[in-house]
């Protein structure tokens, strides 16, 4: 029996480990419950009662060296270069495996409008998401009870219905305007928010961006070059525009665009319901109240503004059938945009 703890002690003092597993393999033989140490202290009964003390205190001497050698080679790994994780030599020239995201859809959108409009001269404002009645209505020249209002329905507060989530971004105009002097060549991306119930097609909160320009001598011919550039650098140079006459509050005149539709070439399909054409944007010469409102001088100063849906452009673009999809952060959904990156 002594020549087998012997032996133990001796294969115990030798035991290395280079790795996790090779400490894995010690732990198991020499510490865990069903180690061999297990079965020594289960033999005390074939030993003669009066070998027994000795017999157990020599077996306790290698238990305490097996605990002692444990905590040596688990220090020698956690020291050791490779962390102790893995055995397998490093292999430099593999490609290294980081899952990268993929950039949302609408971030592309929103950073295309906005490289777009940048390059003849645009900047960027920004405005708060929670407006009030003044900025998001009243200077817009929406009368207060006018049905206008009724069309952009969204979220008040009960104790103060004078603040708002904001409808539209053309608050943003207001904001600017009122705070700095013509000219203004911006652009205002943000989020928006109606009270809408959420279908395929709408949502509460989605994304617009407006633009507007203001100058001396700004007119229609401004605008519809403008907007002509815009459909033509994000749809491609073969796309045809429509402005189709309309009503805004804030605009005198006002116009929807519509683009050919870029999903069928305009031949009809029931994106573009048949017609073979879609509508992209709402615009108009900034009306001479709005101005006035904002503190500038409309018989000094005319401009022209518009106003688009970050989804819509996208479901144009990417033939997205559901604007649910954009906020549901599905990766099924998310990874289908990789190539944008
Ligand atoms: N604010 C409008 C909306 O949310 C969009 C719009 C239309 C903005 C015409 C404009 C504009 O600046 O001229 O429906």
């Amino acid at each position: 029996m002594s020549e087998k703890i012997e032996a133990l002690k001796a294969e115990i003092s030798a035991a290395k480990a280079k790795t996790q597993d090779e400490l894995e393999a010690y732990r198991l033989k020499f510490i865990s419950r069903k180690s061999v140490l297990g079965d020594l202290f289960a033999d005390i009964k074939n030993i003669a009662p009066e070998e027994r003390k000795a017999y157990g205190q020599s077996v306790n001497e290698v238990k305490q060296l097996a605990e002692e050698k444990f905590k040596e080679l688990i220090a020698g790994l956690e020291s050791s270069d490779s962390g102790g994780k893995s055995s397998a030599p490093v292999d430099l020239t593999l490609p290294p495996n980081i899952n990268l995201g993929t950039v949302h859809p609408l971030t592309y959108i929103h950073n295309r409008i906005v490289e777009i409009f940048q390059k003849i001269g645009f900047n960027v404002a920004d405005g708060p998401e929670i407006e009030d009645d003044f900025h998001n209505f009243t200077a817009l020249n929406f009368p207060e009870n006018h049905p206008a209002r009724e069309m952009q329905d969204t979220f008040f507060i009960e104790s103060n219905p004078d603040i708002a989530l904001r409808t539209h971004t053309s608050s943003v105009q207001i904001r600017v305007m009122e705070n700095q002097k013509p000219p203004f060549r911006t652009l205002a991306p943000g989020r928006v928010f109606r009270n809408e119930a959420i279908s395929a097609r709408a949502h509460c909160f989605f994304h617009q961006v407006e633009g507007f320009f203001v100058d001396k001598n700004v007119g229609l011919v401004d605008l519809k070059q403008t907007l002509y550039y815009f459909a033509k650098e994000l749809f491609g140079q073969d796309t045809k525009v429509r402005f189709r006459p309309s009503y805004f509050p804030f605009t005198e005149p006002s116009a929807e665009m519509d683009i050919s539709c870029n999903i069928c070439k305009g031949e009809g399909c029931n994106v573009c319901k048949y017609s073979g054409w879609v509508e992209i944007l709402g615009s108009g010469m900034i009306d001479p109240n709005v101005l006035e409102n904002c503190g500038i001088d409309s018989e000094e100063y005319t401009g022209f503004a518009f106003g688009m849906g970050i989804e819509r452009i996208a479901m144009l673009k990417f033939q997205v059938n559901d604007l649910r999809l954009y906020s549901e952060n599905d990766v099924r959904f998310l990874n289908q945009f990789k190539h944008l990156s």
